[in-house]
């Protein structure tokens, strides 16, 4: 006879915290007025950055916090998505312990992507969280990575040592943007291009702007922060509704084109891409695989391409990974739910995906294939 101990069922009300999200020029200058807003006036503000950030905007920051009175202190890691390591994660709890930061003081992750998860990872596992605000400073981050709480290092893989942790506000300045250099302002588009495929209306739209996009000046500020409202507004429509990516029709979806994109990464030793070229590249590689399976209609395949290459981003693999490195990580994704088969989000057509559980064999076949120089499944 099996002996139970114990048999329990509790239901525990969860109350996410509200998250405010802004999208304004110059809203940096604003941040004491917004941080009042939601009651972190009166905590200490440990703002995490990295190097490059901290020398364009450290001064910024600092003059803005201190005319309002509020306590800061500034933590910097070295630029780059090599540095996104569980080892920068403890020194900066290591920091934020030697400080003696408390539950009533917060996190502020002010940079791109990386920072951004970093920071956010670090604010979910200090204390068991503090709270957290997210100021995105690059185009990616501000569209994609500082809006939906996941967080995390590549520790085991990409991103596979992480959380789900909600930021309680998100300021994206777009007037941040201008000092960008090109290319990192250009793999924005990836993500960009991503939520595109996901919104046939959108699709049109970007369609008709990559010339005006592409050319990366000021007087584009406005073109850019409606750009950012929309992919903010549809990402946190669906993160709503599917936080913890478990409905098969929500939050996945957004992984589409990461498949390919993480192995590239991983593979490349997270130095070769920017990630938003990555996805750029997955992107293609699941479209090419969708028409191989008969999911994806081969005009969508060159349309892609046509827009993903309009845009400035690379839609080839062009860096040093080896084949059987990239396959090894594609098959070890997060998104796999067993062994023999990875689980890629699918085109049909615009605005159309599905998620499917291709055999790996054939994934291994359908990679060698794309990545072969010149492959036979042409590219424009
Ligand atoms: N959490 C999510 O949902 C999510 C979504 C998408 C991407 N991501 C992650 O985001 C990361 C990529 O982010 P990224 O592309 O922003 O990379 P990044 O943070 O490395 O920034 C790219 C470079 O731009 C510099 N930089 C940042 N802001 C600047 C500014 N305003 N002016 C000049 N230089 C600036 C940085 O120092 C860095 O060298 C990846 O690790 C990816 O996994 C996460
Ligand atoms: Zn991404």
């Amino acid at each position: 006879v099996a002996e139970s101990y114990l048999d329990l069922t509790t239901s525990v009300e969860i109350t996410n915290p509200v998250v405010r999200t802004v999208v304004e020029k110059d809203a940096l200058v604003s941040l004491p007025r917004f941080l009042a807003e939601q009651n972190l006036q009166n905590g200490k503000a440990f703002i995490i950055t990295d190097s490059t950030v901290a020398k364009l905007y450290g001064e910024t920051v600092s003059s803005t916090l201190d005319r309002a009175g509020i306590d800061y202190e500034i933590l910097i890691m070295p630029a780059g998505e090599t540095n996104k390591t569980l080892e920068q994660a403890a020194r900066f709890v290591e920091q934020l312990a030697d400080s003696d930061a408390t539950s009533s003081d917060m996190v502020i992750a002010l940079g791109g992507g990386v920072v951004g998860d970093l920071g956010g990872f670090v604010a979910s596992i200090y204390n068991r969280g503090l709270p957290l605000v997210q100021i995105p400073t690059t185009l990616l981050a501000m569209v994609d990575s500082s809006i939906g709480g996941k967080t995390g290092v590549d520790h085991g893989g990409k991103n596979k040592t992480g959380s789900f942790y909600q930021p309680r506000l998100v300021i994206a300045d777009p007037a941040m943007l201008m000092t960008l250099e090109k290319r990192v302002y250009t793999e924005g588009f990836g993500e960009v291009a991503k939520y595109a495929a996901l919104d046939a209306d959108f699709w049109l739209e970007l369609e008709s702007q990559t010339t005006i996009l592409r050319n990366f000046s000021v007087d584009n500020l406005g073109l850019l922060g409606k750009l950012i409202t929309r992919c903010v507004q549809q990402k946190s429509k669906v993160i709503k509704s599917d936080p913890n990516e478990q409905d098969p029709a929500g939050r996945i979806l957004f992984n589409y084109g990461h498949t390919l994109c993480h192995g590239l990464e991983a593979a490349g030793g997270y130095s070769e891409l920017l990630h938003g070229e990555a996805v750029s590249i997955g992107m293609n590689f699941a479209a090419q695989l969708g028409e191989h399976l008969g999911i994806t209609k081969h005009s969508f395949v060159e349309r892609q391409t046509e827009l993903l290459t309009s845009l400035g981003l690379p839609v080839t693999y062009r860096g040093n990974a080896q084949l059987g490195d990239i396959e090894m990580h594609v098959a070890k994704d997060k998104k796999n739910i067993d062994a023999h088969t990875t689980r890629f989000v699918l085109p049909q057509t615009i605005g159309q995906m599905t998620v499917q559980q291709v055999p790996n064999r054939v994934v291994k076949v359908e990679i060698a294939k794309f990545l072969a120089p010149k492959a036979s499944s042409e590219i424009s």
